[in-house]
């Protein structure tokens, strides 16, 4: 019979071990950066038997008991026996107004707070399923709004161009002239989203600006000529130029919403 097998299994013995031990590094260095279990738990158990609790991340769902301060409050496991079994939660914000006696669920790590336990919360999830433990973000200016602007019309104009490049255009297919339209609306964008950064001062970002410009240029001409080919390497281009202005410019926000980052 073949030797195919016992060769694999003797370059098993020394590939795999390399691989597993890669692998249980990872898990390791994952671990430390605090993946531990989320433990589903009862507050009047946390109260009554804090020790085995300290340090871990919790999940409970529990009612409003008292309002402490803005940043505060406890939780019950029963709405009808107040005092009895409390659990005080620290937030670090509270962005709306919670009612005493509804039911919250909260996440977070289980923390020793004046000799007492307490939940340090990343999340307090009202029953109408809103976290209300998020920090907002603070409202935009009518700068940063037009900005928003420029780019949810940029994002949807270069879907379809991307879309129909991928889909063979620029080879022929006959839907040049939409294509066109879009890549005309990006081309002003980004002139607009140059103007922008001209006027926060921000050199690299007014290079992309003006690249993606540039490349939205290309890709319509590649697109008007019939040029397949170039259309894909013009939208692959314009692809990395989004990415690395938004790798260093674009922030996610709590909520999911994007910002501008500045100052860094
Ligand atoms: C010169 C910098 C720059 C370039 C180039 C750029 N962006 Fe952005 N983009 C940003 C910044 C900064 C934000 C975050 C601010 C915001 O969303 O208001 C953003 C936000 C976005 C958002 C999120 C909008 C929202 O609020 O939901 C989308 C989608 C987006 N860009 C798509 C694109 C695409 C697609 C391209 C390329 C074709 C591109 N951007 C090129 C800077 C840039």
């Amino acid at each position: 019979m073949s030797r195919g097998p016992a060769v694999f299994a003797a370059l098993c013995v020394g590939l795999c071990a390399v691989a597993s031990l890669t692998v249980g590094h990872a898990r390791q260095a994952a671990s430390v950066a605090s993946l531990k279990p989320l433990v589903p738990a009862a507050a009047s158990s946390i109260a009554s038997n804090p020790d085995a609790f300290y340090g871990q991340n919790v999940t409970i769902t529990a009612a409003v008991d008292r309002l402490v301060s803005p940043t505060s409050f406890t939780v019950d496991q029963n709405t009808k026996t107040s005092g009895v079994g409390e659990v005080l939660i620290l937030v670090p914000v509270l962005n709306a107004p919670l009612a005493v006696n509804t039911y919250v669920t909260i996440i977070g790590e289980v923390v020793r707070h004046e000799g007492r336990p307490a939940i340090q919360a990343t999340a307090v999830i009202t029953a109408a399923m809103i976290d209300i433990a998020k920090r907002l973000p603070p409202p935009m200016t009518p700068d940063e709004e037009a900005f928003d602007r420029l780019m949810k019309r940029i994002n949807p104009a270069f879907s379809a161009l991307r879309q129909a490049v991928a889909a063979g255009a620029g080879g022929g297919a006959n839907t040049e002239g939409t294509l066109n339209v879009q890549a005309a609306l990006l081309m002003r964008a980004f002139a607009d989203t140059e103007a922008f950064w001209k006027k926060r001062d921000q050199a690299d970002a007014v290079k992309w600006a003006v690249d993606a410009r540039a490349q939205a240029e290309t890709l319509e001409r590649a697109i008007a000529a019939g040029k397949s080919d170039d259309a894909k390497a013009a939208v692959t281009a314009l692809q990395q130029t989004c990415s690395a202005c938004h790798g260093k410019y674009r922030e996610r926000q709590d909520d999911g919403s994007y910002r501008i980052r500045m100052g860094s």
